[in-house]
């Protein structure tokens, strides 16, 4: 009882308002740009006491206490969550669900948001959600499966050109690629299935249609029976201008998608998310986490590019200086199944983001670079400053990382923010510091 008064007092000297119930302990596991933005977004709710980011970067050092565990040790992070009696932990990588971290936290009672090693198949095995797909009908590139490469070679010889070839497991982001002509295609399936260049994820291949439009990213927050949307954004893949250069992690996004309308998203619940948690249900498997689909707008309405079964990285950093409502009860909503009486209210502004990389990225970079004029790029109010590859060393802040900060800006329109975004940017320095200059720029109208 004693404790409950002190930590509802502390609540109410830190945020300005009452709380009354139980404060909480939270583990957030990751250590990039969507877990900062995770991190600042929760020790904003009234309810959370403690943060603690495992293994974190500077930027949740300065708002959390960063923990010495990797994103993918769960047992190490089972017993600290054990030890520090962690009232809900959230994870941001999709690693540690396809390690079954969900389950492992379920068995010893410890909460944790996110679907457990079966439904995270989705992301972890892009066979199983192709296979999912096709017994639904739900709308995504045709595709066959390979676990033989003679197959997959001989079945080269039939194709029309462009094809996608697919890694069947997780890859970094890497296992994907857009084959031109029939040579690149053999090489690539030589590369994932002989050479086993993605290690075991490339045992198994998937070999798809190209599809042509526009991507859009859409969030479900999924309870196992309901979901509810998060707002739309957009994702800019490529690491250069004009969607040039290699595929990287994401160099920029913002939201509300230009490409996204309400026709758009009735189409998309009813052939892709309803027939999909139907065929999981049918499957056995309650999915209770973030679901991300990554669509393609064609012709024909969107389709399915991938399932993640995470929060995406860098739309968290541009959907969550959005979103009004606390995160805390809509994430335990979520786990309780109980997300259908919850509404989420968002902030009507736009938000940009910039992602700033480092020399060489997404191939190999240098690190330990000293970054400069972080505190005057931020605007509490308008501009979060979110890190990625960053650490302190000697008392400074320096890359640690491929992709280093994420700069969000809000504005009244996608044009405003992204003058915004760009603005603070241009005052954060580090050797060898690179971005695109045409994030929203499509979007950037009026
Ligand atoms: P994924 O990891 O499956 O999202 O693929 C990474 C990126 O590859 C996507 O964001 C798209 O830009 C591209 N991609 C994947 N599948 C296809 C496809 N069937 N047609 C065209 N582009 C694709
Ligand atoms: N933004 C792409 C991803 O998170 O997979």
């Amino acid at each position: 009882m004693k404790a409950a008064r002190l930590d509802s007092k502390s609540s109410r000297s830190r945020h300005g308002c009452l709380y009354s119930g139980k404060l909480m302990k939270v583990l957030v596991i990751g250590g990039g740009g969507r877990e900062h933005a995770l991190v600042w977004k929760l020790k904003q709710s009234p309810t959370v006491d403690r943060i603690f980011c495992a293994p974190g970067n500077a930027g949740t050092a300065a708002i959390a206490d960063n923990v010495a565990i990797p994103a993918t040790d769960v047992i190490q992070l089972r017993a600290f969550a054990k030890q520090n009696a962690i009232d809900l932990t959230v994870v941001g990588p999709d690693d540690p669900l396809a390690l079954g971290i969900v389950d492992l936290f379920n068995a010893d009672r410890l909460r944790i948001f996110g679907p457990t090693k079966a439904a995270a198949r989705l992301e972890s095995s892009k066979i199983f959600a192709k296979e999912l797909m096709r017994a639904q009908k739900v709308p995504t590139a045709e595709a066959q499966t390979f676990s033989d490469s003679n197959h997959a070679l001989d079945y080269c010889e039939q194709l029309k050109f462009p094809v996608v070839i697919k890694a069947d497991g997780l890859a970094l982001g890497k296992g994907v690629i857009i084959a031109s002509d029939r040579a690149e295609a053999k090489t690539a399936i030589n590369a994932m299935m002989n050479e086993m260049s993605f290690g075991d994820a490339g045992r198994r291949i998937v070999i798809e249609e190209f599809l042509r439009g526009t991507e859009c990213s859409l969030h479900a927050l999924v309870d196992g029976k309901n979901y509810r949307l998060l707002e739309s954004a957009r994702d800019h893949k490529r690491a250069f201008d004009g969607d040039e250069g290699p595929n990287t992690g994401g160099m920029g996004a913002f939201s509300p998608a230009n490409n996204w309308n309400p026709q758009l998203q009735t189409t998309f619940e009813t052939t892709i998310m309803q027939p999909l948690l139907e065929g999981l249900r049918k499957e056995g498997v309650a999915y209770r986490g973030l679901l991300y689909p990554g669509l393609m707008i064609t012709g024909d309405g969107p389709r399915v590019l991938e399932f993640n079964c995470r929060f995406g990285d860098p739309e968290t950093q541009a959907l969550l200086p959005r979103l009004k409502s606390d995160l805390v009860p809509l994430l335990e909503a979520t786990i309780d199944g109980t997300i259908d009486i919850h509404a989420i209210e968002w902030d009507e502004r736009a938000s940009v983001t910039v992602v700033l990389a480092s020399a060489g990225y997404p191939g190999k970079y240098e690190t330990g670079k000293k970054i400069s004029g972080l505190g005057e790029a931020a605007n509490p109010e308008a501009v979060q400053i979110f890190h990625a590859g960053t650490k302190v060393d000697n008392g400074e802040v320096v890359t640690a990382g491929g992709r280093v900060l994420a700069v969000t800006a809000l504005g009244s329109t996608i044009k405003a923010a992204r003058e915004r975004a760009y603005e603070a940017v241009s005052v954060i320095r580090f050797d060898g510091c690179h971005y695109r200059r045409d994030i929203a720029l499509s979007a950037a109208t009026g």
